[in-house]
Order: structure tokens, then sequence, then C-alpha cells
């Protein structure tokens, strides 16, 4: 049986006890990290969440302490009163090691089973034991230490953007389908039987009304969800930044974000940001990366060679520019001595994106060597080493395609992935980089329709509006996405606030407008009532978080994660109901 505080007070958490605390009576509360008993006297490590704090209970110190101590085992939850005094034997590894607690009086709260994963810094247990027995997983130093980032990085973003005059509101979570593009999450109505909320994939349409509703300047820290499939920095239900401005313009929102990012990475990591942040054009990102998200800590960009080879004996070259599509490299350096094997697997590496091979030429000290060789001519050869810029040592990785589209985003991902297995990213980097002018539309090949690329309400840009009728694909939008080592942080745009051109929108995208007023009759309804000129961003707060902590990993960031088939281990959610309960939503389960 534990026993109660019954008054007792705690003075001072564990981590923060000094030398300045010497001869001073406290009350310390927490968890046991272990004990050692030496004969007379009984070592205690006692946890909370600022650290570790050494007691020691003995026969001379108390004796009724002293015989209860030793009943200790790891994670029992007990308070202990005594004295700080100063340490023998010093421990220079942690904050507290010059003291330690006299434990003068000890009460035992509760007492603890063997824990299932070792309470402890740096551990490596089995994920879905660590998501089953989360609660014990989030007692752990490195847990609580990024837990910590996370609430100071939401408090710094909250302050900023009060500074700024925006007004932190809440958007409904039972509401209709958002146009995001992900699979809702539903949830059936009990009142209207057969009918469905969907939770929200973000509050774009909420914040937009807001806008009309005259709020200037709205933001929320809030859950979104999306059914879609799961990734490294991927979950069911994550966390946005959400923001939208009136009377903006793309620039302004660029500018306010930038100087919102400088603050928290320089309060949290620590980390200068030199403003402004570059700014690509996403046609520049994909040509030269291959990627709307480009990774700049390393350079090996892409080059166009379609102009050198477009004559070149070589079919698959010359086909792939004829039907429109082109042949481009990217130069590992010093690499052309790399292996049969190795290339080979890099090939097996861009066909997994689609590229039905990978060609290369080693230009190596005493030789050209290169399957393709014999397909060009010399002064071919010459002109695609010097549109490299190789030199000897080089490596040099080409694919051709009909499809632009294949051939960037394979060398895109080859690119990556040599970087990584040439070890040419130092991980202390941070490249921000702002994408802009993203394509407004994208062709759906399949339902032979365009379709938005952000959501139907994005404005194009102004110079662009007159190909919206004769080639939508030309298109621009005002949209920016901001990217941090290849990885997409947040993104946002100016929306459409005028009716003819939304009107003109849904046109183009094969809406009809009853279709139009069934998805979005709300909004465009609202849109009749003066709408001012407006604009936002959201940024998936995990993500953002990911990075302040240095993880990899979005699940470190959450508290309560699901695992990656979106289940919980710990609550074992999704999970059946009882019938009643289906009953009363009028539903039924096929089997
Ligand atoms: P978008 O769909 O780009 O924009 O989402 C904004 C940011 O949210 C993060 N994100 C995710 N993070 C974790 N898990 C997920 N499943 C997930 N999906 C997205 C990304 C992304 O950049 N309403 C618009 C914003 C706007 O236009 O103002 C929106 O939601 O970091
Ligand atoms: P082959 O003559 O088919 O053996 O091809 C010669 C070289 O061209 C091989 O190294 C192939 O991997 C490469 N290759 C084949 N198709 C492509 C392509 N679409 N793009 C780049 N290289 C290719």
């Amino acid at each position: 049986m534990g026993e109660a505080l019954k008054g007792l007070k705690r003075t001072i958490m564990c981590g923060l006890l000094r030398e300045e605390h010497e001869g001073k009576t406290v009350t310390v509360m927490g968890w046991v990290q272990r004990k050692r008993n030496l004969g007379g006297l009984v070592f205690v490590d006692l946890r909370d969440r600022t650290g570790i704090l050494q007691v020691v209970f003995g026969d001379e110190i108390n004796k009724e302490a002293f015989e209860k101590s030793d009943n200790l085992k790891p994670e029992y939850c007990i308070a202990v009163t005594g004295e700080i005094v100063k340490r023998e034997s010093p421990n220079k590894d942690i904050p507290t090691g010059l003291v330690e607690l006299k434990g003068e009086s000890i009460k035992i709260f509760s007492e603890s089973e063997t824990p299932p994963i070792y309470i402890k810094e740096g551990l490596d247990a089995q994920e879905n034991i660590r998501l089953k027995y989360r609660y014990l997983d989030l007692r752990r130093p490195d847990m609580q230490k990024i837990f910590k980032i996370r609430h100071k990085a939401a408090k710094i973003v909250r302050d900023f953007l009060d500074e700024n005059e925006f007004l932190e509101m809440e958007t409904p979570m039972l509401t209709k389908s958002t146009p995001e593009g992900a699979r809702d999450y539903l949830v059936p109505s009990r009142n209207y039987k057969g009918k469905f909320y969907a939770l929200p994939q973000s509050p774009q349409i909420f914040k937009q009304l807001l806008m009309v509703s005259g709020y200037d300047r709205y933001f929320q820290i809030t859950k979104c969800f999306r059914d879609e499939d799961l990734r490294a920095n991927r979950q069911p239900e994550f966390t946005q930044i959400d923001m939208e401005l009136s009377f903006i313009e793309q620039d302004d929102v660029m500018e306010l974000n930038e100087k919102l990012l400088k603050k928290v990475f320089k309060e949290v990591k620590g980390i200068d940001i030199e403003l402004p942040i570059e700014r690509m054009p996403y046609e520049i990102a994909m040509n030269k990366y291959g990627s709307d998200k480009p990774d700049l800590r390393f350079g090996m960009e892409i080059t166009d060679l379609s102009e050198e080879v477009k004559n070149a004996e070589f079919k698959v070259f010359k086909n792939a520019i004829d039907e429109g599509g082109s042949v481009r490299a990217i130069k590992a350096s010093e690499c052309a001595t790399m292996g049969r094997k190795k290339i080979d697997k890099l090939q097996d590496f861009v066909k997994t994106y689609k590229a039905k091979g990978l060609a290369w030429i080693a230009y190596r000290e005493e030789e050209i060597k290169s399957p393709i060789a014999k397909f060009l001519s010399e002064e071919e050869m010459k002109n695609i080493l010097d549109k490299c810029n190789a030199k000897k040592g080089d490596l040099i990785l080409i694919v051709a395609d009909p499809k632009n589209n294949v051939v960037l985003e394979s060398l895109g991902a080859l690119r990556l992935h040599l970087a990584k297995q040439l070890e040419l990213i130092n991980k202390d980097d941070h490249k921000f980089v702002w994408i802009t002018e993203f394509p407004l539309l994208s062709y759906n090949e399949e339902e032979e329709r365009y379709q938005a690329e952000h959501h139907p309400f994005t404005a194009p840009m102004d110079e662009d509006i007159k190909y919206l009728d004769e080639d939508p694909s030309k298109v621009r939008a005002k949209a920016y996405d901001i990217v941090l080592n290849g990885e997409e942080l947040g993104g946002g745009s100016i929306r459409i606030h005028e009716s003819k051109l939304q009107e003109k929108m849904f046109e183009v995208l094969g809406f009809t407008q009853e279709k139009a007023w069934e998805r979005f009759g709300f909004l465009l309804q609202a849109f009749k009532f003066g709408p001012p000129p407006h604009g936002g961003l959201a940024y998936g707060f995990d993500r953002m978080v990911m990075f302040l902590a240095g993880t990899d990993n979005i699940k470190d960031v959450i508290t309560f994660p699901k695992n990656q088939n979106a289940f919980c281990p710990m609550t074992e959610a999704p999970n059946i109901v009882d019938e009643y309960q289906l009953e009363e939503l009028g539903m039924e389960i096929k089997k």
C-alpha cells in the first residue's frame, strides 16, 4: 500500500540542487532510478523531470528511513526529506554531482513492477514496446528533453504571433471534408443516420472564413487528420501552426515567417538563420535538384545533356528527346572507380523511380569507361564531360526518358541516395529555402482533367491568368513552401478572393457550378459578402520540432503517436465498438 502526501510539500526539484543548497533541508519527490546497498549505506538515484539527485540513507542518519530505503526498487515513486551536504566523491557527469541528500525520512507513494523498458537515456527498445508502454518511454530523459523543446517552440511561436497582432482562434473538429487532397477520417452521425462528419485535414476553409469575418490575422496550433500512407515524417494526426492574414501579399507572409523561423531556431537551438531566406522558383528546383523540396546541404546538381546527345547514335537517348523528354545527368565526384556491382545497385535504385536504366561514364585516370561509349562520337563524349564540368576521377550517371518528370525525379532521388552513401551531408547544417511559383494545376491523366496542386482557392500569379484558357498547365500559383534540409516544413498561398476568378478556376478544374456549390457552397456564399484579399501558411509543427530536437522520427516528438500502421499499441485504437453503438448510428459492419 502506498502512503499519501498528508500535507508533505515538495520544496525543490531533484535536478536543481547545487553547492549553494548545502546545509538546507529539502523535500524532493520522484522515481527511483537505482539503488545500491553498500553495507552500512544505501545510495538511491532519485529522478524527476529536471534530473537526478543522489540520496544517501544510513543507520546513523536515520534508522527507520535507512531500513525502509532498502526495500526500494527501480521506479518506486517516493518522497525524501533531509539535508543537502557536499558529496565525498563528486560525480562530474551530472549537474547535481557535487552534492547529495541525507535521507532523514522517506515516504513510499507507490511501488513499481519491473518496467518492460529500461528508463534511461539513449535506449534502443523495440518500437512497439515503447509505444505500448508509452508512459514509461516518456519518463526517459531524452523524451522529456524533446517535450520541453516542443513546449518552448510553441510558446515562442505564440508570443511572436501575439506580438504581431494575431488572434489565436479555434475551428471545428467535426466538420465537412476539406480540400487538402488526402483521404478523410470520417465520424458517423447519430442524429443524421447515414451522414458523416469529416475530421479536418487542415483548418483551411475556416481560416478563410475568419478573414471574411474581419479577424485580420488568425493563428492556431491545432490537430489535423489525414488518412494517408505513413512515413518517417507523417502521422495520421499531426499538428499544424496554422495562420491566415488579410490585406497582404506573398512577400508579406514570407517576410513575417522568416522572422518567426529565425526567432524559433535561435532561441531553441541557437542557430542563426541568415535573412532573407533564399527563394527558388519551382522550375529551377526541379531542374537542378529533381525535387520541389531540395536538400541544399550539398551540390551534385542535375545537368541537362539533351543538347549534347540529341544526335547520338544511342536510340534510348534519341527517342527520349524526340518524344519530348530529356537526357540528364548527375556527377559523383571521385567515384570513377566505383565497382560494377555498386553501379548496378544504383541502376536498381533509379528503376524504383520508373527510370528504365542508368547509363554511366567513368572518367578514369587512364581511360574513359562507359557502356554507352560505343554509341557516342569523341566530340559528343567531350561535350558531355565539359557540360558536366567533369574532372578525372568523376563518375557521370545519366537517365533518359520520354517523360521529363521521370528523368528529374529519379535523378533527384539518386542525388539524395548518393549523398547519404558518400557521406556528403553535414548533419549540423540548416539550409532553408522558399520554393515559389509552383504550378497552379496538374493534369490528372486517369481522370483526364486538371486538378489543383495546392487547393482550389489558391490564386494564380497575376501575369499568368491569361493562360487559364489556352494552356492551364502554364499557370503558376501564388504558392510557397518553406523547405529545410530537403523536408517540407510548411506551405501556403495567397487565395482567390474575387468570385469571377474563383468561378473560372472551378471551370478549369472541371467542376460544374452545382458540384462546386455542393462541396464548398458555404465558402462561395461567404465570398459574396466582401471577402478581403488574404493568404496564409501552415507549418507541420511536429516536423519543426523534429529539426529542433534533432530526430528523424516524427513519433519521437508526439506524446502518444500511432505506429506505422496507424495503430496505437497502448490503447489498441482503432478497435471494435459495442453492438448498441453501431445500432444508434444505424450502422452495420459488412462481413
Ligand atoms: P499542407 O497540406 O502543405 O498545407 O500542410 C502544411 C504542413 O503540414 C505538414 N504535414 C504533415 N505533418 C505530419 N504528418 C502529416 N501527415 C502531414 N501532412 C502535412 C507539412 C506541411 O508542409 N491548409 C494548407 C496551408 C495553407 O495553405 O495555408 C495546408 O494544410 O509540414
Ligand atoms: P544496353 O545497350 O541496353 O545494354 O544499354 C546500355 C546502357 O544504357 C546500360 O548501362 C543501361 O543501363 C543504359 N540505359 C538503358 N536505358 C536507359 C535510360 N532510359 N536512361 C539511361 N540509361 C539507360
